[in-house]
């Protein structure tokens, strides 16, 4: 997609850069990041702006995702980066652009989604909060098998974009589908690098998560097929129990079972929803 005409505008995307990092600092960095390993935020967003003496002061943007939803495809609007200038907060900055994204999207889409840790910011605007879930499932008995190694960039990345761009859905309940562009961005954003991904041994299989001491949450597995559970399991890090950040539905063999923990954020949605009062996960990799 060709970045929309503000980021082509040297002016205001210098404007809407620095409303995004006086609220996200360290942002535009990854960004950056992001963009140099070939996933590029300016292409694949679309922004919503309020200007005050015609600088952008306040940002909403919009992402179209396409989601495997409930077994089918369908395509949402992703509100995501909602910021204002800190010294133009409470003047309906926001407001104002958040009005200008729904024509958008409503325009288009009958979903919308946003993940946040702020859910009263967006309630005034129809959007609901849907809780989530994750789930455990213990490694199958066997011997210990090569640990999946972090991406090598020079040897991995292009194997990783290719598998990326034509991968298995990873759930049919709910999955992002895109073209690896959400997955990459939100890679960096999260660790400002692509140091959580790991390739399996002598495969063109990917997983990426999150090890603290000894416990391994998994956030996604990114293949031309899915794997077996047995299959994968052995070469993730860490050794006991595997958080699941993610619906498994296609992993059976895992025998998962949901956990009580509370999310670090709400997923929040917007028009029609299959999935309300069903045991679901949105993975970190699909959040934004
Ligand atoms: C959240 C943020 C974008 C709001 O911007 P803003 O321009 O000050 O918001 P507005 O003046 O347009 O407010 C519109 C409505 O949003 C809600 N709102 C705004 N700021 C709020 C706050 N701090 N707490 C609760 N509600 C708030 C109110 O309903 C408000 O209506 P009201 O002023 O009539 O009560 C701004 O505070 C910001 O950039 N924060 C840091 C980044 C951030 O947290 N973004 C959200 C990430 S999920």
């Amino acid at each position: 997609m060709r970045p929309h005409l503000l980021y082509r505008e040297p002016r205001d995307r210098a404007a809407l850069y620095a409303v995004l990092e006086s609220s996200f600092p360290g942002l535009g960095r990854k960004i950056d990041a992001a963009r140099a390993l070939g996933f590029d935020w300016d292409a694949m967003t679309t922004p919503f702006v309020d200007r005050r003496d015609d600088r952008v002061v306040a940002h909403v943007g919009v992402l179209e995702v396409p989601l495997r939803l409930d077994g089918r495809s369908v395509r949402v609007g992703g509100i995501h980066a909602v910021c204002t200038l800190p010294e133009l907060r409470r003047q309906g900055c926001y407001r104002r652009a958040m009005e200008r994204a729904l024509r958008f999207v409503d325009e288009r889409w009958e979903r919308a989604q946003l993940y946040t840790s702020q859910p009263a910011l967006y309630e005034p605007f129809g959007f609901r909060v849907v809780p989530t879930t994750s789930w455990e499932a213990a490694r199958p008995p066997g011997p210990a098998a090569a640990v999946a190694a972090p991406v090598d960039l020079e040897d991995d990345l292009a194997t990783l974009v290719e598998v990326l761009g034509r991968r298995a859905p990873l759930s049919q309940v709910y999955a992002s589908v895109d073209e690896g562009w959400l997955f990459g961005i939100d890679a960096v954003l999260h660790t400002g690098d692509l140091s959580a991904v790991r390739r399996l041994p002598a495969r063109d299989l990917f997983v990426a998560g999150k090890l603290v001491g000894e416990r391994y949450t998994l956030f996604d597995v990114v293949g031309h097929h899915l794997p077996a559970w047995s299959e994968l399991a052995p070469h993730l890090p860490g050794s006991g129990p595997v958080t699941l950040a993610f619906t498994p539905d296609r992993f059976p063999q895992a025998r998962a079972r949901p956990l009580q923990t509370a999310s670090e954020g709400a997923y929040m949605v917007r028009g029609p929803f299959e999935l309300e009062g069903r045991a679901f996960a949105v993975p970190p990799y699909a959040q934004h």
